[in-house]
């Protein structure tokens, strides 16, 4: 495992000049931020050895360096899901190489939908915490201490400063944000509507078929996290209408300009602190 984070590594350092400080993984339909990057380098995915292809629609499939706002950036545009078929450890990989060539940070975003009914689609929630209720976990097996502890904590998982940041940027561009708890689902189906009214009394907000393994190995890899949602759609049975992936597109795509604003203001922040 450590060999393959390192020649994965590797071949990216070769490519790249400077070292990364913010990794960024960019959800469904939220690819667009990757071409906001200046001075941008590609690497395709299918170029680094032992990283998996990304098969879903609306996910592009490279990682691009540069900067954004000043900062050195590296992100990924697309990410591999449980659902697609890859173990756990291959869908988190990247975190693990990226961590390897020097993020401090991870932001995470994606789509997800809206558990709690004062949230509409199209609003951006900032994740407070999680619920993983797919019950799978990246860790499971033998630890390799020199990644991380074999039981890490998870009562902080989402950075309180990275939180605050993230507030602060949203207030200053005068978009609102939501905040709340994020649910893992493993997918691909949609949930039931009687599975939504569980989440809710479990104490989620939003659901979604990613970010949870990310965000365990990140906090093994004591790399800070900041998590935001894009909420592309009510869950189901909230509306009298089926959910589709097509709408989730739609509503990211619709969510894109102050997703874009509120990112590269949450950007400039960090590097000014
Ligand atoms: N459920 C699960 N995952 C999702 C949803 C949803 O309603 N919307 C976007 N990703």
């Amino acid at each position: 495992m450590t060999i393959q984070i390192e020649q994965a590594a590797r071949y990216i350092n070769r490519i790249l000049l400077q070292t990364p400080k913010v990794g960024l993984i960019l959800g469904s339909g939220l690819g667009v931020l990757a071409e906001e990057i200046k001075d941008p380098v590609k690497v395709s995915y299918s170029d680094i050895p032992g990283f998996p292809a990304s098969t879903v629609e609306g996910h592009a499939g490279q990682l691009v360096f540069g900067t954004l706002e000043g900062v050195n950036v590296i992100a990924m545009q697309g990410r591999f899901h449980f659902y697609e078929g890859y173990s756990l450890e291959k869908v988190t990989f990247p975190i693990r190489v990226m961590k390897k060539l020097g993020i401090e940070a991870l932001i995470v975003t994606n789509a997800a939908g809206g558990v709690n009914t004062d949230l509409d689609p199209g609003d951006l929630m900032l994740i407070t915490d999680h619920i993983n209720n797919a019950g799978g976990n990246p860790l499971i097996g033998p630890n390799n201490t020199e990644l991380g502890l074999r039981f890490p904590d998870l009562s902080t998982a989402y950075d309180v400063e990275l939180q605050a940041l993230a507030k602060r940027a949203a207030e200053s561009l005068d978009i609102p944000l939501k905040e709340g708890v994020y649910v893992w689902n493993t997918g691909p189906s949609y949930e039931t509507p009687a599975e939504v009214k569980m989440l809710r009394h479990l104490g989620g907000d939003a659901v979604g078929m990613s970010t949870v393994p990310e965000v365990i190995i990140a906090r093994h890899a004591e790399i800070k996290v900041l998590g935001i949602s894009c909420i592309s759609n009510m869950a189901a049975g909230i509306l009298d209408q089926p959910l589709t992936h097509h709408e989730v597109i739609e509503t990211t795509e619709k969510a894109k300009d102050s997703f874009l604003l509120f990112m590269k203001e949450i950007i400039s922040l960090y590097g000014q602190r």
